[in-house]
């Protein structure tokens, strides 16, 4: 909630003017999933990509997050709802300067996520569900998380002892059992070189970045 006598201070650049600048809508690519669902390794060669041809980018990750902005947060709901709103708000402040913000978060309850689509203007919040079965997911565990949920030694591990809620609407869904990094990479620059052009066409001014 905003507390009261707090007021806003209105920039002199416009989120327009910084678009023209990054050349494409600055915009939310938000990756759900279940832990080793695939969420870090298509965020970092899709930032890749969108760095080497140009675009203003930046990956705000899970793993990373957390050891820092979100270090004084765990894995309980009213934790991972915390964790949840403080990187929509970043990653809508980097939206807001023009920036495609790539994030990598298993976000599992849905109106968390619901929250981060409601902050930022129409068609900015891209959801992406890397969805991949559990018994995928848990056959990869590069982390070795899945045999410490099951040994009980990790309490409220998404998908085993704490709830993952998939998306109803996702933007895109890439299924990363069928389909390998490079092409859900495609499919989602494909989305992206879409979004942008019709956003030109549209006039594409973002209404409610406050600037
Ligand atoms: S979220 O649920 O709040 O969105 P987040 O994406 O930040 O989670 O962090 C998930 C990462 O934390 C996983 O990739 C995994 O490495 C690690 N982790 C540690 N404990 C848990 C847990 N109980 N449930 C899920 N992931 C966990």
């Amino acid at each position: 909630m905003t507390p009261e006598h707090i007021y806003w201070t209105k920039g002199k650049i416009t989120s327009e003017q910084r678009e023209l600048r990054s050349g494409h809508p600055g915009c939310i690519v938000w990756l759900t999933g279940l832990s080793a669902s695939g969420k870090s390794t298509i965020a970092t060669e899709l930032e890749r990509q969108l760095f080497n041809q140009g675009s203003q980018v930046c990956l705000l990750d899970g793993d990373n997050i957390r050891h820092g902005l979100c270090s004084d947060l765990g894995f309980s709901q009213t934790d991972r709802t915390e964790n949840i709103r403080r990187i929509g708000e970043v990653a809508k402040l980097f939206a807001s300067h023009g920036a495609i913000c790539i994030t990598a978060f298993i976000s599992p309850y849905r109106t968390d996520r619901d929250l981060v689509r409601k902050i930022m203007p129409g068609g900015r919040f891209i959801e992406v569900f890397v969805n991949a079965p559990i018994e995928v997911c848990e056959a990869r565990d590069p982390k070795g998380l899945y045999a410490k949920a099951r040994s009980n030694e990790i309490k409220n591990f998404t998908g085993v002892s704490a709830p993952y809620e998939a998306p109803a609407h996702p933007e895109l869904e890439l299924r990363t059992d069928l389909l390998g990094p490079d092409e859900c990479v495609v499919r989602i620059l494909e989305y992206l070189a879409a979004f942008a052009e019709k956003s030109r066409a549209g006039g594409g001014r973002p209404t409610d970045f406050r600037d």
